[in-house]
């Protein structure tokens, strides 16, 4: 089947998506022909859609997403820039939570969003698990804790360096130090060979951390899981990550029980010209 379909009757002519395809996928034969796939190239095709995103009739479809016509959208549907400003100078990593639970669904909306993140050659191969209640999420947090006991008992490097003996002790005590009491969480994955996969997954993560705070969850970066997972099967298992895959992002989330009122500051670099190149040079984060 080929990846694009041109509807005959509604296409304009005006090769907008010819010039806009990134891989030169579509031609047209003849001046004010339809355009067609380049029968050279039926297996380039990336799925980007931007053919569809362009065309101004809204004559094409993708094969791989059957059924679903482009949305349209006009410049009064977006947000304006000190909304989104606003947006992403406000979000904070939220530790504590309501007891009250995100279903699988709710995540699987924000999943849908996080969808739309950029990903290298278009691959889109972000897959995610989600844990909808507080026990599941405290069952994974024992199975990270278990991985940290193997690390501290092996004198591994690892465990010295990010302090996961006293990590151990603290869960010990009863407190959740690894996903916080969270009533949620969601881990993204995506095969291990690929484009870029692990930068998609990360993207996909912060994606789906700013949809997330425009709807009013908040979300936390599970660091200790991440980690976990590049070492132990077991966490890999517990969270469903079948075998050539691996987990690159992951948050802990739920509805805030914290209000934050203020942007705390981040440093602003100062641009330096080095040789007609401008450097913005992250500042060492010291006191
Ligand atoms: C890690 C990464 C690397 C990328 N590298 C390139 C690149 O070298 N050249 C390019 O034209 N697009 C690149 N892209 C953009 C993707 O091709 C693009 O995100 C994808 O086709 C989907 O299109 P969209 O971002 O317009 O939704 C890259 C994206 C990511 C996430
Ligand atoms: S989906 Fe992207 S790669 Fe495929 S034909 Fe359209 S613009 Fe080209």
């Amino acid at each position: 089947m080929l990846p694009v379909i041109i509807d005959t009757e509604l296409c304009k002519r005006d090769e907008l998506c010819v010039h806009e395809c990134p891989l030169m996928v579509l031609t047209v034969e003849k001046k004010g022909q339809v355009p067609v796939v380049h029968p050279k190239k039926t297996n380039y095709c990336i799925n980007c859609g931007h053919c569809m995103a362009i065309c101004p009739t809204g004559a094409i479809t993708l094969s791989a997403f059957e059924g679903q016509a482009a949305e349209p959208f006009s410049k009064e549907d977006l947000p304006d820039s000190a909304a989104v400003e606003t947006l992403i100078k406000t979000r904070r990593s939220v530790r504590k939570f309501k007891k009250k639970n995100i279903s699988a669904d709710e995540v699987g909306e924000l999943i849908h969003t996080a969808a739309y993140a950029p990903s290298g050659h278009s691959a889109q191969p972000v897959s995610w698990t989600v844990l909808d209640t507080p026990e599941k999420v405290l069952e994974l947090g024992k199975v990270v804790v278990e991985w940290m006991e193997e690390m501290v008992k092996q004198k591994n490097p690892l465990a010295e360096k990010l302090f996961l003996a006293g990590l151990v002790n603290t869960w010990k005590k009863g407190k959740d130090v690894i996903c916080r009491d969270a009533p949620a969480v969601a881990v993204a994955w995506a095969p291990k060979l690929g484009i870029t996969p692990q930068a998609d997954t990360v993207i996909a993560t912060n994606t789906l951390e700013i949809a997330a705070h425009a709807k009013g969850y908040g979300t936390c970066w599970a660091g200790y899981v991440v980690l976990a997972a590049a070492y132990s099967q077991k966490v890999l298992d517990y969270l469903g990550v079948p075998e050539g895959h691996m987990a690159h992002g992951a948050l802990f989330l739920g509805h805030p029980a914290v209000r934050y009122r203020n942007i705390p500051p981040r440093h602003k670099s100062v641009a330096e010209e080095q040789d007609g190149k401008f450097i913005f040079r992250a500042r060492p984060n010291t006191h």
